[in-house]
């Protein structure tokens, strides 16, 4: 890694400025940090002094140190570390920046920079005799899939030759340089393949057996009774379905009938007649002892003593 150090004194020039767009870009970028913080702003200031013009002069870094009330050193430190700040003057028209890693020199980059000798200045960092014109080598751009490749400003020039280098630095040379397309200089579609798609043309249609959607089998006719589940459980008279009114005098006088029928001498201890419903008295009958309205029960039986017995 090369010294980076600030421009010899005959080139710095003695003040700096933004010019009216970037002076409000100054104001709305220290707007985004909060007090105290102002000193975020170093690198995109720095950035932005960059692009107005061209590289990062001594009067820059004292303009941005004071507005963002940082000491000088700090902002010298920021703009000498980061490679992407010029500290020279670099082509008003064109600073080419040729990718040298592995990638790019394994695919001919070491032929690219030898047209930027040839054609600007066998050193980096030069201009040509007119100014316009600059180069240098840097690290990986992250396009080693188009390689080589340069960058020139903030677009990437990629799948380069070098017969198509030296016409872009012309184009660029003659103030063309907007209209040189850029990415793939070869005329493939970003990093699809040259000349279309070489695998995966068989227009073969694909087994799915596994992936089609299996036909459902047919539904067997199923009978389900009628749910049960809100039918009482037990057998009570009360909640015999099969009864559409409760369970009556009547009723119980025939089953003491059926016992007394068995031979077996029972008393009962309750009227015989039937039942009132509920909440009614039967006409002209005294209520029998002991009865109470709405009492429509069997009435228990118990075998009489036999005679004699107290
Ligand atoms: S090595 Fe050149 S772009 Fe990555």
């Amino acid at each position: 890694m090369s010294v980076r150090r600030l421009a010899e004194d005959q080139f710095q020039p003695a003040t700096f400025a933004f010019n009216a767009e970037n002076t409000a870009f100054e104001a709305a970028t220290i707007a985004k940090y909060p007090e105290g913080r102002q000193q975020s702003a170093v690198i995109p200031l720095l950035m932005r002094a960059q692009e107005q013009d061209g590289w990062v002069t001594k009067a820059t870094i004292e303009y941005v140190a004071e507005k963002l009330t940082m000491p000088y050193i700090r902002v010298l430190e920021v703009a000498t570390f980061y490679t992407q700040f010029q500290l020279k003057p670099v082509g008003t028209r064109a600073h080419i920046q040729v990718c040298g890693t592995t990638p790019c020199m394994l695919r001919g980059s070491d032929e690219l920079i030898k047209v930027c000798q040839h054609k600007i200045h066998h050193d980096p960092f030069h201009t040509n005799a007119e100014g316009t014109l600059s180069w240098e080598e840097v690290e990986c751009q992250g396009a080693c899939v188009n390689a080589p490749m340069v960058i020139i400003f903030k677009d990437a020039y990629e799948d380069l030759t070098p017969e198509r280098l030296e016409q872009i630095i012309d184009e660029f040379e003659a103030g063309k340089g907007a209209d040189v397309p850029v990415g793939p200089q070869n005329g493939r579609h970003l990093s699809a393949p040259i000349g279309g798609a070489l695998t995966l043309l068989d227009d073969i249609k694909p087994v799915r057996t596994n992936l089609d959607p299996k036909p459902e089998p047919a539904a067997e006719a199923v009978s389900v009774p009628p749910a049960d589940a809100g039918h009482p459980k037990d057998t009570a008279p009360e909640t015999d379905k099969s009864l559409k009114t409760p369970v009556t005098a009547p009723a119980a006088s025939a089953a003491n009938a059926k016992e007394a029928e068995k031979g077996e001498s029972t008393t009962t201890t309750t009227s015989t007649k039937p039942a009132a419903k509920r909440g009614s008295k039967a006409e002209g009958a005294p209520a029998a002892e002991g009865a109470v309205a709405g009492e429509d029960k069997p009435k228990r039986t118990r075998k009489a003593k036999p005679e004699g017995e107290a």
